[in-house]
């Protein structure tokens, strides 16, 4: 039997997962929101540090467990914002000393991709869609793979800077699908995307910006803003057509990994993949090529604790801890630069 903590903290949520033998025992977190949207890193680390002593004791409670019968502390690594990451860190270096119990440091791209498994994914692609992530990336020969990725903003980002815009609150990503889901006129759908999928929204071109297996949103996000300014367009009918566009470009570069590498199975991860919409279109595209999707909960889909947890055990199952001592924040750790000694 074996009980390890998770400690995420590489943005706007903190979050102590605590997992034995593979099973979420408890999943707590809480997040830090502004009223204006765009994160202040140190003020997030100061959610934290308010907020730690609170979320680890409900963890504590949730999971039924006396806290010396940890074995040990996982904590996010990287990447992510410096003085998150280091407030996480402290955390797990206070724990790791009172309860005596080594630390595991964990990659929190990995982890997205790791806890698809309770899923039941066994060798999945994954697409994973956070707020400041976008990346199709898989385990290939001996590493975590990045193979196609956003040139320049994340989509949860890009979302989140138009809803902002136009008004609409902080996170933006809810809001804009209630909104889609309301655009009504029946017509077409992304003109050059080569998956054409139609719904009842009222589709309004927009660039289309897919490159091999990365995508690029700055210039579609300018050309929301300067629609969203002329006042010709309905504001759902935007967020409609932001979604059919973007999810689109976003689907293409999942098949084509897919495509590539032979993979079976795709794995959603990431905030952004708790929209209903991309999820369907997801659904589609692998009923079409004979994959099989995985959705984890939204629970697990957004930044959490259980999922370093788990990624945690299986690493400690492999025997890989450290002291606190020796050990330190990686705030642009790559996926593709993880050393990977427990596979
Ligand atoms: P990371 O550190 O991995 O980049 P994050 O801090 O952005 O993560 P997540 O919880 O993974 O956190 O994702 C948050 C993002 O998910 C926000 O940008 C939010 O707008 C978006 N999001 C949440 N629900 C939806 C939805 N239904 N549709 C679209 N986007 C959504
Ligand atoms: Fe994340």
């Amino acid at each position: 039997m074996t009980i390890i903590l998770g400690i995420e903290s590489t943005a706007h949520t903190f979050g102590i997962g605590i997992v034995e033998d593979g099973k979420i025992l408890a999943n707590i977190k809480d997040g830090y929101t502004t009223e204006k949207g765009g994160i202040i890193p140190k003020d997030s680390a100061k959610h934290h540090a308010e907020i730690k002593y609170e979320v680890y004791k409900k963890a504590l409670e949730e999971s039924n467990i006396n806290e010396y019968k940890i074995d040990a502390i996982a904590f996010s690594q990287g990447p992510g914002l410096a003085p998150c990451l280091l407030e996480g860190m402290k955390f797990a270096k206070e724990l790791s000393i009172k309860l005596k119990k080594p630390l595991i440091p964990v990659n929190h791209c990995v982890a997205h991709l790791e806890i698809g498994k309770i899923t039941g994914a066994k060798n999945p692609m994954m697409l994973y869609v956070s707020g400041a992530n976008t990346q199709v990336i898989a385990y290939e020969s001996g590493k975590y793979r990045v193979f196609g990725e956003t040139l320049d903003i994340g989509v949860g980002n890009f979302i989140d800077n138009f809803a902002r815009y136009a008004g609409i609150g902080f996170p933006g990503g809810p809001e804009i699908q209630k909104l889609a889901e309301r655009s009504e006129t029946p017509q077409a759908y992304p003109e050059k995307s080569s998956r054409k999928i139609f719904t009842k929204g009222n589709y309004i071109e927009l660039p289309y910006k897919v490159k091999g297996m990365d995508i690029s949103l700055s210039g579609i996000l300018t050309n929301l803003k300067q629609k969203f300014e002329s006042e010709k367009y309905v504001l759902s009918d935007l967020a409609y057509s932001l979604q059919e566009t973007v999810f689109a470009m976003l689907v293409e570069t999942a098949e084509r990994a897919l495509a590539h590498t032979g993979k079976k199975e795709l794995l959603l991860g990431g905030g952004v993949a708790c929209n209903t919409r991309l999820q369907e279109m997801c659904r589609i595209m692998c009923r079409e090529r004979g994959a099989k999707l995985f959705v984890p909960e939204n629970s697990l889909l957004v930044d959490n604790g259980a999922m370093i947890a788990f990624l945690g055990e299986i690493m400690f199952k492999k025997g890989i801890k450290e002291k606190p001592t020796r050990i330190d924040i990686k705030p642009r750790q790559r996926t593709d630069e993880v050393d990977v000694k427990w596979k």
